[in-house]
């Protein structure tokens, strides 16, 4: 059996296919179209940092956190280019949390679907509500078990129930929703779009 790449394999060896070199409109979508008070965010699993640019351009403080130093370094040169201020961190966010809390919003595009133990998406929910601010908001792309794809590869899936069991211990969900990747290559996966806020009691 061959043994499942890393993601800091995968930066280095440049297999990123979930890379589109542009705010997920999914986001673009979401902020636009809703109250989300500007102020701290925090993209998780932040890859090169096109979300996290696109947020600072709106007035977010922004920091991105990812694993993969190859990923930042390039999320550092977009941001420089595009001539906005973000803060880039290398950690792995399960094990010690980035700089910048309490955060008012939090952003992940395909970061909390990576991981395959329903425990472990549990802790992930936990991690992220300890890092906001009472009232903080969650948005969160997954991949979507509804979607079958037969042998075509794609991001990892999650059903609904799973979602809900992680998160409702931290979160009200605000809206469960079915969407699409924004994505280069059709079929665009399935996603959920998970609008969560904090849980203060
Ligand atoms: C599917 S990629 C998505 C990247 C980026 N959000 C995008 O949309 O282009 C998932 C990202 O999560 C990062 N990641 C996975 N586990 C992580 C962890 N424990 N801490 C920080 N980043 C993590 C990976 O390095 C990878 O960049």
């Amino acid at each position: 059996m061959t043994k499942k790449k890393s993601f800091v394999e995968r930066y280095q060896e440049n297999d990123t296919p979930w890379e589109i070199n542009r705010p997920d409109h999914n986001l673009i979508d979401f902020v636009s179209g809703l109250p989300v008070p500007v102020g701290a965010a925090i993209d998780l699993g932040c890859g090169t940092g096109d979300n996290c640019i696109w947020l600072a351009g709106q007035g977010f403080r922004v920091t991105g956190c990812d694993l993969s130093e190859i990923a930042l370094d390039q999320a550092r040169a977009k941001a420089e280019q595009a001539k906005v201020r973000c803060t880039f961190y290398q950690g792995d966010f399960m094990q010690s949390p980035p700089p910048g809390a309490p955060f008012t919003f939090a952003f992940d595009r395909g970061c909390f679907h990576t991981f395959e133990v329903p425990a472990v998406w549990h802790r992930f929910a936990s991690r992220v509500a300890d890092i906001l601010e009472d009232n903080g908001q969650w948005l969160s792309l997954i991949g979507n078990k509804d979607e079958d794809r037969g042998d075509r590869e794609g991001p990892p899936q999650l059903s609904a129930s799973q979602i809900i069991e992680a998160v409702e211990p931290f979160f009200e969900i605000i809206s469960l929703t079915r969407g699409h990747f924004d994505f280069d290559r059709s079929p665009a996966p399935l996603i959920w779009i998970c609008h969560m806020r904090k849980r203060t009691i």
